[in-house]
């Protein structure tokens, strides 16, 4: 687009100064426009953009100063020059301090001069009108760059508002699914619990012993929480097997019943094994029979080879086995400590021999039946069994609330028959 041409605005009430000063700038790039008086000048100013005013001083009505403070007022970027005359400096003054004049030039000025002057005077214009031109530019681009970048954060934080409600949909859809597999974990350990005697409750029993055996050791809660799972079915094998298998200890069976018996490791680490998610689970259960010495099956690992979990497990299945037995506290400590080396690994053996109170004190709050010795006994417990002396003799049946008075009796009793029988009550 070409450039439009600048206009020039000449005020001077003699005319033939107007048309001197016109006929100089025709070859100039600028447009004359010209005036006889200030009050005329001012009428083409409101109508007309002007880039340059030169004014005389002296005329009649209104002076060049007084016009050019109007002129100001009206175009205040357009670039003024007084004419005036050799000897009126405080003219020249007055025209530059009140009216804002670029500059002031002498009367009769010379050709040259007001060529130059005026050149540089269009070109202070126009670099004056390209500078807020690009500043213009520059604000209107800035405003731009503004409404994109809220445009882009509103998308933003319409994406992360709509990222956060997916995860709340997906956590919320984990939880229930987590939900969903304890049931299904329950369901299945609930199939093996529902035995009767001593099995009754196994898996529950070993799972909350593995669970407080694991936070003695310091175990970090997710590596934990796998291995009471595996606990909690660590049994699965044993479904369907008839319950003189699946009840029995290892060393009361032989032959075909006992090669059953040994399955069920491997039959429960093929069942859990098909549940992908499951397939940890799979190898802490195949391996809860192995014994540290490496007499256990199926596989006979031995020491460290046999992971940690299963070794947990493999304690807290002898501790649970040995609490159904019947046997007291201490006789359970010490069978605890006997396995050391050959079935458990010894510090674990010892610590579950130490800590045996604790680590079954679940029952407590589960509500479960336990076998406790004498010297554990107190008022208000309830009997889940007859309890017959070594020697057969009846000595409280099964539901009767124990009193001081029944305690003074069981202790009397032991004192002159030692039992080594413990009394099983629901705790
Ligand atoms: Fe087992
Ligand atoms: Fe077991």
């Amino acid at each position: 687009m070409p450039e439009p041409v600048l206009k020039t605005l000449i005020v001077d009430d003699e005319d033939n100064v107007l048309r001197a000063i016109k006929r100089l700038f025709m070859d100039e790039q600028t447009e004359v426009l010209t005036a006889a008086s200030g009050r005329a000048g001012l009428e083409i100013l409101k109508e007309n953009e002007i880039a340059l005013i030169i004014s005389d001083q002296r005329m009649p009505g209104m002076s060049g100063s007084e016009f050019l403070k109007l002129a100001r007022e009206i175009a205040p970027d357009a670039i003024r020059i007084i004419l005036t005359g050799y000897a009126d400096i405080t003219a020249a003054v007055d025209a530059i301090n009140k009216g804002g004049a670029y500059r002031y030039l002498e009367k009769p000025w010379k050709d040259a001069e007001l060529l130059m002057v005026a050149r540089d005077a269009l070109d202070r214009y126009r670099l004056l009108r390209e500078n807020r031109r690009l500043t213009e530019l520059t604000r209107k681009q800035n405003e731009e760059l503004k409404r994109w970048s809220d445009e882009l954060q509103m998308d933003v934080q319409q994406q992360t508002i709509e990222l956060s409600r997916q995860n709340k949909k997906l956590s919320e859809l984990n939880r229930r699914l987590g939900q969903k597999i304890e049931e299904f974990i329950a369901a299945f350990s609930n199939l093996v619990d529902i035995r009767g005697g001593a099995a009754h409750g196994h898996s529950e029993n070993v799972a909350a012993i593995t669970q407080r055996i694991g936070s003695k050791l310091g175990m970090e809660k997710q590596a934990l929480d796998r291995i009471v799972l595996a606990a909690r079915l660590h049994d699965i094998g044993k479904i369907g097997m008839p319950d003189a298998i699946a009840i029995a200890r290892p060393e009361d069976l032989s032959g075909d019943g006992l090669l059953q018996y040994k399955s069920h490791p491997v039959m429960g680490q093929s069942a859990i094994g098909m549940i992908e998610e499951f397939r940890d689970l799979g190898v802490l259960i195949r391996h809860h029979h192995e014994n540290f010495d490496g007499s256990g099956f199926p596989d006979g690992l031995k020491g460290e080879k046999i992971p940690l979990g299963s070794q947990i497990i493999a304690g807290a299945d002898l501790l649970d086995r040995l609490l159904s037995g019947g046997l007291t506290m201490d006789e359970i400590g010490a069978e605890t400590r006997k396995r050391s080396v050959t079935v458990l690994e010894p510090e674990l053996a010892y610590l579950i021999a130490h800590y045996m109170a604790e680590f079954t004190g679940y029952r407590a709050n589960k509500g479960g039946e336990s076998a406790l010795g004498l010297e554990n006994l107190r008022p208000g417990l309830r009997l889940s069994r007859d309890f017959r002396t070594d020697t057969g003799v009846l000595l409280l049946t099964k539901d009767t609330v124990l009193t001081e008075k029944h305690l003074e009796l069981l202790k009397s009793c032991d004192f002159l028959n030692p039992s080594r029988t413990s009394i099983f009550v629901w705790v």
